[in-house]
């Protein structure tokens, strides 16, 4: 039997851009990505036999093959036709589902890291990367994480200067995000406002922070009905009440997030939050 534990790191948009619909509908996008250290853990166990079975502390997950963990495991299987014997994957959740954190992709990229440590497969991550892409547009990131330039339907992945180490607060409104229905709001809009992704390049290469923090945008933001954007507001501006340096939502939301210098400042909006939302996450950048 062999066994490894490996982390699964929410993600951020610290800007996400939609240039348009490609002709097999997917679009095309440009987001400049960050992890953040809360995480997932997942525990990997090998063992004689075969098959693929997944535990997890959070009931309503699926735990066959639309849970993007087990589907990671069965493609790298596919994709190396290696045999390991038994996959027992242990999952404890801890970073919100359907948030816009990539929490799922997450997980499926901590299986195939932790299946190529786990079993020697010696793949380099832009190989785990190619086959993660074909589990979720937002695995490839996953793979590779820190600070990245995320383009194409999301598996074209350039790493950049580090974000300069901030703290982070994470605040989850309670109603529910449907990504199709996204990406058909912003099919359907004429012309919106873009984030400025160079202005950002340049300020991740001058380790400038705030830089980043205030050019954050993200293109699904104006586009939620409208009682979904403005409890989006009010959360993004109770965290610039508190100081964050700039606020934004990730991925199709609905998770909002608040970037702070200084420790004091995120657990005081991190208590202040807490007062109007069930579910608010203090943590950092990694
Ligand atoms: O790849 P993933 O399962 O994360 O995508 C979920 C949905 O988001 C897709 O079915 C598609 O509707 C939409 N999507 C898209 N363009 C992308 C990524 C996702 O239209 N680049």
């Amino acid at each position: 039997m062999a066994s490894i534990t490996v982390s699964a790191p929410a993600k951020l948009n610290l800007t996400l851009d939609v240039l348009g619909k490609r002709e097999d509908g997917y679009h095309e996008m440009k987001m400049v990505m960050q992890s953040v250290s809360l995480c997932d853990e997942l525990t990997l166990t090998i063992e004689n036999g075969e098959g693929i079975s997944l535990s997890a502390d959070l009931g309503f997950l699926p735990l066959d093959g639309r849970n993007l963990a087990v589907a990671a495991a069965l493609r790298l299987r596919e994709e190396t036709g290696k045999e390991w014997g038994k996959l027992a994957i242990d999952l404890k959740k801890r970073v919100p589902v359907c948030a816009g954190l990539a929490g799922g992709s997450s997980d499926a990229a901590a299986v195939l890291r932790g299946l190529n440590e786990l079993c020697g497969l010696g793949l380099s991550m832009e190989r785990l990367a190619e086959i993660g892409e074909k589990v979720g547009s937002d695995v490839p990131y996953c793979v590779l994480g820190g600070t990245a330039l995320a383009q194409g339907w999301g598996e074209k992945i350039t790493p950049l200067s580090p974000l300069p180490e901030c703290f982070v607060v994470l605040a989850k409104p309670g109603f529910p995000i449907s990504t199709p229905e996204l990406f058909a709001r912003l099919d359907a809009q004429r012309s919106r406002c873009r984030p400025d992704t160079e202005g950002v390049l340049k300020a991740l290469r001058e380790g400038d922070l705030s830089g980043v923090a205030r050019r954050m945008f993200n293109v699904f933001e104006e586009i939620l009905p409208p009682r979904k954007r403005s409890r989006v507001e009010e959360l993004k501006g109770e965290l610039l009440h508190c100081g964050a340096m700039g606020a934004s939502m990730s991925g199709t939301g609905p998770t909002v997030f608040g970037l702070f210098l200084r420790e004091e400042e995120a657990k005081a909006a991190e208590e202040r939050l807490r007062g109007i939302c069930r579910e608010v996450f203090l943590t950092r950048t990694i």
